[in-house]
């Protein structure tokens, strides 16, 4: 019986690394790392050509990331945050909030109007939600939003999936997941962006028992192999504006599918991520 204490090494390791990692004095340079040249040019070109946004989602961990992310950047003209609920926000200037019933999103349709690029952050668990409000959030409504922000004219798209999407999984959450990506590919973005990332570094609002015990577990692998099974919000948020902001080919739709570990790649940023 090796693995007791195998096991007992690893969780004082996790335990030693979740310790190490909260100290952020260094990490803060790297949180305010400056996109590289090409991409700096892209987000003053884009900025320069006046496009809007929607972001729903915004009050998750990625959305918030997003949103802190556009309201530094300021890239967009105007940002229309579409939520169930309105909260507190400190943010810049050019965002603001629209309360909706994704039930009826059509009845909203006019607020989509004018805004060429979405970021769909939407999410929820079987744990909150049960199966069938799960799979409404995570399918449903994307797919809601997705169709009434084309036919209002969106041009791109960002979803956030999930690793181990698949149509054909037997597990309903990689299901669900698999059937949004497909859903919105059909759409026909002029570009959508699915990621797919691992599992998220933040300091996650609600507690959820089960994902402290896996991420303690799991710390070690996080720490030494960074790019592999997890990824700061603050990278995604970045790739997916990183992938807006970049020329669009205009030669049919695009759809392109970013791993963890090209999400990563895509953000320009640490790959230990930073504090905020
Ligand atoms: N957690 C992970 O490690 C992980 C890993 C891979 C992929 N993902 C995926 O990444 C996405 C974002 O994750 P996250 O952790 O940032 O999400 P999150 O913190 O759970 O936030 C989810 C967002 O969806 C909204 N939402 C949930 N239920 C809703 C409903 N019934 N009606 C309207 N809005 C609703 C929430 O609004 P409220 O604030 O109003 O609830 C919130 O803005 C999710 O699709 C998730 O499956 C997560
Ligand atoms: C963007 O808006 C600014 C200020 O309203 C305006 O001067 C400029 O011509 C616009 N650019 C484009 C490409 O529409």
């Amino acid at each position: 019986m090796r693995a007791v204490p195998v096991a007992a090494l690893a969780v004082l390791l996790g335990i030693l690394l979740v310790w190490i990692n909260s100290d952020t004095g260094d990490s803060q340079a790297q949180c305010r790392m400056a996109p590289d040249g090409e991409t700096e040019r892209d987000m003053a070109r884009f900025k320069a050509e006046n496009h809007s946004a929607f972001v729903v989602g915004y009050t998750g961990e990625i959305g918030k990331a997003l949103v802190r992310d556009l309201s530094k950047l300021q890239i967009f003209k105007r940002v229309v945050l579409m939520g169930r609920r309105q909260v507190e926000l400190d943010v810049g200037p050019g965002i603001e909030q629209k309360i909706v019933n994704f039930d009826k999103l059509d009845e909203h349709a006019d607020l989509f109007t004018g805004l060429d690029v979405g970021f769909c952050c939407l999410g929820t668990t079987r744990g909150k939600a049960g199966k069938e409000g799960f799979v409404k959030v995570d399918r449903d409504y994307v797919l809601a939003t997705a169709r009434v922000s084309k036919a209002q004219g969106c041009r791109q798209f960002g979803l956030i999936s999930s690793t181990g999407a698949d149509v054909n999984s037997f597990m309903l959450y990689s299901k669900t997941k698999g059937e949004a990506e497909a859903g919105v590919t059909q759409i026909g973005f002029e570009r959508l962006s699915i990621y797919r990332p691992g599992a998220l570094l933040c300091k996650r609002e609600e507690f959820r028992l089960g994902e402290r015990i896996l991420y303690v577990l799991l710390a070690p692998v996080f720490y030494l192999f960074p790019t592999s099974l997890s990824i700061p919000v603050e990278s995604v948020a970045r790739a997916m504006v990183n992938h807006v902001v970049a020329p669009l080919g205009g030669s049919g739709p695009q759809t392109s599918i970013y791993f963890n570990k090209e999400t990563h790649e895509a953000s320009g940023l640490h790959p230990r991520g930073c504090a905020k």
